[in-house]
């Protein structure tokens, strides 16, 4: 099923034509605390819905897991939810990857509508049909790939979001640039300030990338995969911090900004991207996102975690280098010593 993908404020008014024709036997929402607090209010002022239960769970990825879903499926239970019910995912990539799955789930799977409120998850993670959760420290391990029913972005919710987590979802539009769009790449690297009003016109563009790349290949049997540029070391990153409490956490953008830089450097020993777009690359990434220093034992910890990757097949670690900025390969190997490497590359920022 395709998603119908909604923009702007306006939105709202499509959102209320199609629930009128879906005809829902009961309507949940699902926020986590910082949604409900920021954006439900707003949400229900715009639908004005008046038949309709709130569900809440914790923010943060740490919550992305069996135990959240395991209380969303006893609530949506106890409270008469059927298969006729509709589950409305009101926050960012933890709600909707997490509400996707919970609905997908639930009595053999259940309609879903996502309200991204996060630039990443407007950007991104809405996007693509990608539900799931983690599994302990390992990402996104359990999941099903379906698409929502409607998607609604409109850029207001940023309103309210910190300004960190503007610029985690920053990281996955510079990621669009790379692997698809050099003059977007170009475009976003001048950008002044990640400000919520400077990124606004840069939004629709990204989300038709990676809407091109995945109706293109929406089991991501080959092109899909350029999406994880940065991602393999990237999500190993983020593991780690997550799992690792002396440090402080990163957030998924930031995790991935170094897995871009860090992949930016294999690329230049595997498949011959230059060292002045490699440079080009770290140095846009520096601009942005703070530097994070890593000790020898945090290194071994992340190439550890490597090892369980999604994408691994048989053993072994593909990953999305570029030859050029946007003209991505996939399913190359690399070498182990070339890790080592790769970190040295991203200190010397
Ligand atoms: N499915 C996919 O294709 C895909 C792609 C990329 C990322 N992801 C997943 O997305 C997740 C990261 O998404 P995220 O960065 O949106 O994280 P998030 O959902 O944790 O949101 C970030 C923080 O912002 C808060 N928040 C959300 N909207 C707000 C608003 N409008 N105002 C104030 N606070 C608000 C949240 O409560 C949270 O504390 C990760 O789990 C990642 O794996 C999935």
């Amino acid at each position: 099923m395709e998603s119908n993908i909604i923009f702007g404020s306006k939105g709202f008014t499509s959102l209320i034509k199609q629930l009128k024709e879906d005809q829902y036997s009961s309507i949940f929402i699902l926020t986590d605390t910082n949604t409900n607090a920021n954006c439900l209010d707003r949400f229900l002022k715009k639908t004005n819905l008046n038949n309709y239960k709130v569900l809440t769970m914790n923010a943060g990825e740490e919550n992305k897991n069996l135990i959240t879903c395991e209380n969303l499926w006893n609530e949506l239970s106890d409270l008469g939810a059927d298969r006729n019910s509709l589950l409305i995912n009101l926050g960012g990539g933890v709600v909707t990857d997490l509400g996707g799955f919970v609905a997908c789930t639930f009595k053999r799977g259940i309609d879903f509508y996502n309200i991204p409120t996060t630039l990443l998850s407007m950007v991104d993670a809405s996007v693509g049909g990608k539900t799931g959760i983690d599994l302990g420290p390992l990402k996104n391990q359990i999941g099903i790939v379906q698409e929502p029913k409607f998607i609604l972005i409109d850029s207001k919710w940023l309103e309210t979001l910190p300004q960190d987590e503007i610029r985690s979802g920053f990281a996955e539009m510079l990621k669009h640039g790379l692997i698809y769009e050099p003059k977007y790449w170009k475009e976003l690297k001048f950008i002044k300030s990640t400000s919520e009003e400077s990124l606004i016109p840069y939004i629709k563009p990204s989300i038709q990338i990676k809407s091109n790349v995945v109706s293109e290949d929406p089991k991501e049997k080959g092109l899909r995969k350029i999406l994880n540029f940065g991602h393999t070391l990237g999500h190993a990153i983020e593991s780690h911090f997550l799992t690792h409490t002396t440090k402080n956490k990163l957030l998924h953008g930031e995790a991935i900004a170094i897995g871009m830089v860090l992949e930016a450097y294999l690329s230049t020993q595997l498949v011959g991207l230059t060292h002045e777009e490699a440079k080009d690359i770290k140095d846009t990434f520096a601009r942005f996102y703070p530097h994070v220093d890593f000790t020898s034992e945090e290194i071994n910890g992340i190439l550890e975690l490597l090892r369980h990757d999604k994408k691994n097949k048989a053993g072994r670690i593909n990953f999305v280098l570029l030859k050029s900025i946007g003209s991505p390969v996939i399913d190359i190997q690399v070498p182990q010593e070339l890790f080592l490497k790769a970190f040295e590359f991203y200190k010397n920022i």
